[in-house]
This record gives C-alpha cells, sequence and structure tokens, in this order.
C-alpha cells in the first residue's frame, strides 16, 4: 500500500536524519568501514558498561569527537534543511540522531537531539546539563554543583533511553511527511519511525546513499549524497 499525499495536501512534516546528513563534512559515519568506528569497536565506547570498565578510553575517545566536530562545518543538505525550517509555514521537526551541532550552526531551530549533544556534559551528581566545548578526561568539577569527576558526555549510549521520545511520537501522529535522511535504520527506535509512519497513513520518503535497511517501508526512495539529493527535495517542496 502506498500513501498518496500530494505535496499541496502537506502540512506537518517530520524529518529524521542520521550520520550520513553530516558525512560530507568530514564526520565518519557509525557503520562504515567494517563496523568499526574511528577504529574502536561501538560497544567499546558507547555503552554504559564500556564507560564503567574503562572510562579513560571512553572519555578520550568523545573528547576527540568533540574536538573534531568544532573544525568541521555545516554542508549544503544542513543549509537545505534549515532554509526549509525558515520557510517552511507548516509544522515542521527536525529529529537528529547525530550528536553534532552543524543542524543548529546551518540555522535550523525546529530541531531536537534524541541522542544527545556532544557540546554537553551531564552531571551524573546534580543532574544538570552544560555546554561543554573543552575535555571531560581530566575529570572536572561540575559548574553547578562543584563535585569533581561526575561530568560524563551527554550522549545515549546503547542500553540507554533516547531523548523527547514523547515529543516526536507527538509529531509523527501529526505529520503528513515522513522524511528519513542519511540514516542506515539500524538504531532502534528511530529505526521504527517509518513503520509508526505508515501505520497512521503518513507518507513516507526515503534520501540516502544507498537503500537503507528498512528500505522497503518507504513509499518513495530517492537515493544520492545529502548534499545533491536534500537541497533538490527542498527546494521542490517548497516550490510546492
Ligand atoms: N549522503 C547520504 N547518505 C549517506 C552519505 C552521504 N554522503 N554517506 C553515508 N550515507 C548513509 C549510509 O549509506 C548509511 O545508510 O548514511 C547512513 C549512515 O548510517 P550509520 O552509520 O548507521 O548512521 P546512523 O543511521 O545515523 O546511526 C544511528 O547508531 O551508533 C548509533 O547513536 C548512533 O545515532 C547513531 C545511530
Amino acid at each position: 500500500m502506498t500513501n498518496e499525499r500530494k505535496v499541496t495536501d502537506i502540512k506537518n512534516i517530520v524529518i529524521l536524519t542520521g550520520a550520513g546528513v553530516s558525512a560530507e563534512s568530514g564526520i565518519d559515519t557509525f557503520r562504515s568501514a567494517g563496523g568499526l568506528w574511528e577504529k574502536h569497536r561501538v560497544e567499546d565506547v558507547a555503552t554504559p558498561e564500556a564507560f564503567a570498565r574503562d572510562p579513560d578510553l571512553v572519555l578520550r575517545f568523545y573528547d576527540m569527537r568533540r574536538e573534531r566536530i568544532q573544525e568541521v562545518l555545516p554542508n549544503a543538505a544542513h543549509h537545505a534543511l534549515a532554509c526549509l525550517d525558515a520557510e517552511w509555514k507548516g509544522g515542521l521537526l527536525i529529529v537528529t540522531q547525530n550528536v553534532d551541532d552543524l543542524h543548529e550552526r546551518a540555522g535550523a531551530r525546529r530541531l531536537l537531539h534524541m541522542h544527545g549533544e556532544h557540546l554537553n556534559a551531564w552531571c551524573t551528581a546534580c543532574d544538570q546539563r552544560h555546554v561543554w566545548r573543552g575535555t571531560l578526561f581530566e575529570r572536572p568539577s561540575c559548574p553547578a554543583c562543584g563535585v569533581p569527576g561526575q561530568l560524563r558526555p551527554d550522549i545515549v549510549w546503547f542500553g540507554e533511553m533516547p531523548y523527547r521520545m514523547e515529543e516526536i511520537y507527538a509529531a509523527l501522529n501529526r505529520a503528513d511527511l515522513f522524511v528519513s535522511i542519511g540514516t542506515s535504520g539500524a538504531v532502534y527506535p528511530a529505526a521504527g519511525f517509518v513503520r509508526d509512519a505508515r501505520e497512521q497513513g503518513v507518507r513516507t520518503l526515503e534520501l540516502n546513499l544507498e537503500p537503507s535497511q528498512g528500505s522497503h517501508w518507504f513509499d518513495e526512495s530517492r537515493y544520492g549524497a545529502a548534499t545533491e539529493v536534500v537541497p533538490a527535495w527542498v527546494d521542490e517542496i517548497l516550490r510546492g
């Protein structure tokens, strides 16, 4: 079954983005290079167990990623989505799995980070979050409660609950169009959004370099580099 909604019927859009959107800015995706993420297995750096086992490795790894994202720039895909955000009069929510800040640096406002943010540190002693551009390896004190050694990257690791799920499902409930961009569809719950959307009659579109794991769930798929397919789609939808 295909959800046949014309562009002119579309008012509310939910966009899910993944690592593919930032790839052309120079940030490695997760599932390239044989499942290694910057030469580390995901389980060695992106789980609470890994942090408990080897906090030095995990903090160093995230310090390096935090430094890296501050050296790169938003690309044409981030800019196109920011332009859509500025110009789209209907409802819009960009749900990103990315922990970089490239969407907001391009100017996107109607955005939420379901997997956390590199530029935040979270104090597990007082539960406050702080904008954090430096390193955490030296175990700095929390600026709010003063307790040392309790700040961790504000990243949702495997086995932890993604952020703001209620808001995401509420937006999916209102949506007329769900667009998935640059994500492999390997990690739930985000990978399940397309099925949730379809069950509610929402039109679904995938923009990706190659078919994702759930590509058969989409009404339409367009394959190519994000810096090409995303601006082309945004142009099309804004022209109606
Ligand atoms: N343009 C468009 N798509 C691209 C590009 C590009 N230039 N380069 C890569 N891709 C696609 C890949 O084909 C792949 O389908 O982007 C997708 C990236 O997939 P993943 O590396 O699995 O990244 P993502 O889907 O965001 O991962 C989801 O997994 O490790 C966790 O929490 C982490 O948020 C992350 C989640």
